[in-house]
């Protein structure tokens, strides 16, 4: 046998939800839903789709690693500089590079937890330590993290809204813990869901790279504007931070399809209008619901939401998926009766609803 990175033992492989086909295989099922991975249940721009079938013209043909039209495109939207960003296949890619970058063997990053598996993934397989805090009320533990910082610190993960509880930390909050976050020690707020945040109390961050030069944030073009299956996702920070971690990034790791895809959804603004409205319906449609069968749940500001059904996950996701419904349950978040569901759209989830009651009534 090859002998492998000490990191790697520590490693373990992500597991994803069953692909759609499978599950249908397996259960004989027709029709199958999949409201495991916060995917974007209207799709995405056609806008996007044509700007893809455009870039087919020339497979052959390397990307442009520099994602120039798209840098330019961002960077004049967010009024930031073009060398304040960088792409990635998905953020999962820029987080990577992160802890790539910034991570030595024994350095110490810290988060919280639940929240997204891969900032400790990345850490580990660089031989870091991640210091994992649990969620207060289900949400960031911030001063909890200030006193867990030291002299090993490199990086700070923050998911806001945070997956999977779908919380935000309240502006003042997280200004105050920015402050007070030493400067030799990098923040990451990563802002997958951005976009389907409404709450007045959440903090518009982009302006702050202007007074901290130790700050990052990351967005996706895989939620709101449906563009998971692309692969695309990009970092916002001092010029610096860039320069150092696209140092480190393959030279052409976002396909042109990618690129054409986020520029055309950027620009149509009419579909993340649908997608935020209907978004928003859904989840005032599935708070009435659980109120009805008497089932709690966590406040979202996403796409998704922990439902309580007060049933070990494992279980309930087996039955479900009985019924051709793919969900993510708690029992992966230390959150054992719960399981996170995407909001599907308003008829998928008077379907899924539908299953629920069936499932509980025995
Ligand atoms: C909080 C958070 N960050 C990052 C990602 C990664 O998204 P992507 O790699 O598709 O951009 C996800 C995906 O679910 C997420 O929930």
């Amino acid at each position: 046998m090859i002998r492998y990175r000490q990191e790697v033992e520590l490693l373990r492989a992500y597991v994803p939800g069953k692909p759609i086909d499978d599950v249908k295989k397996e259960y004989n099922l027709k029709k199958v839903i999949k409201l495991a991975s916060n995917e974007n249940p209207y799709g995405c721009s056609e806008k996007a789709k044509k700007a893809v079938i455009k870039s087919l013209e020339n497979p052959s043909l390397y990307p442009d690693g520099n994602c120039t039209e798209l840098r330019n495109c961002i960077s004049n939207k967010m009024s930031i500089s073009p060398d304040q960003l960088i792409f990635g296949a998905g953020s999962d890619e820029i987080i990577s590079l992160i802890s790539q970058t910034y991570i030595d063997k024994h350095d110490e990053a810290i988060t919280c937890t639940p929240s997204f598996p891969q900032y400790k993934a990345t850490v580990t397989a660089m031989g870091g330590n991640m210091i994992e805090l649990p969620l207060v009320n289900h949400a960031y533990d911030l001063k909890g993290i200030l006193s867990k910082i030291t002299s090993k610190t490199k990086i700070i993960f923050i998911s806001n809204p945070n997956n999977p509880t779908g919380t935000i930390i309240p502006e003042k909050e997280l200004l105050e813990f920015i402050k007070q976050v030493p400067n030799n020690i990098l923040i990451v707020i990563d802002e997958a869901y951005y976009e389907y945040v409404s709450d007045k109390d959440y903090l518009q961050s982009l302006p702050l790279l202007k007074k901290y030069d130790n700050l990052m944030i990351l967005r996706t073009f895989s939620k709101m504007y449906g563009l998971a299956s692309m692969r695309i996702g990009y970092g916002i920070a001092n010029s610096n931070i860039i320069e150092l971690i696209n140092r480190v990034r393959g030279p052409f790791n976002v396909t042109t399809q990618a690129q054409m895809a986020a520029i055309a959804s950027i620009n149509d603004e009419e579909f993340v209008k649908m997608a935020f409205e209907n978004n928003n319906k859904v989840k005032e449609y599935t708070y009435t619901k659980c109120e009805e069968l008497g089932l709690s749940y966590i406040k979202t500001h996403c796409n998704f939401i922990m439902i309580d059904f007060r049933k070990p996950s494992m279980d309930l996701f087996i039955e479900l998926q009985k019924k051709g419904f793919i969900l993510r349950p708690g029992f992966y978040f230390g959150m054992d009766t719960y399981q996170r569901v995407t909001l599907g759209t308003i008829n998928q989830m008077k379907e899924f609803f539908q299953v629920i009651e069936e499932l509980l009534a025995y």
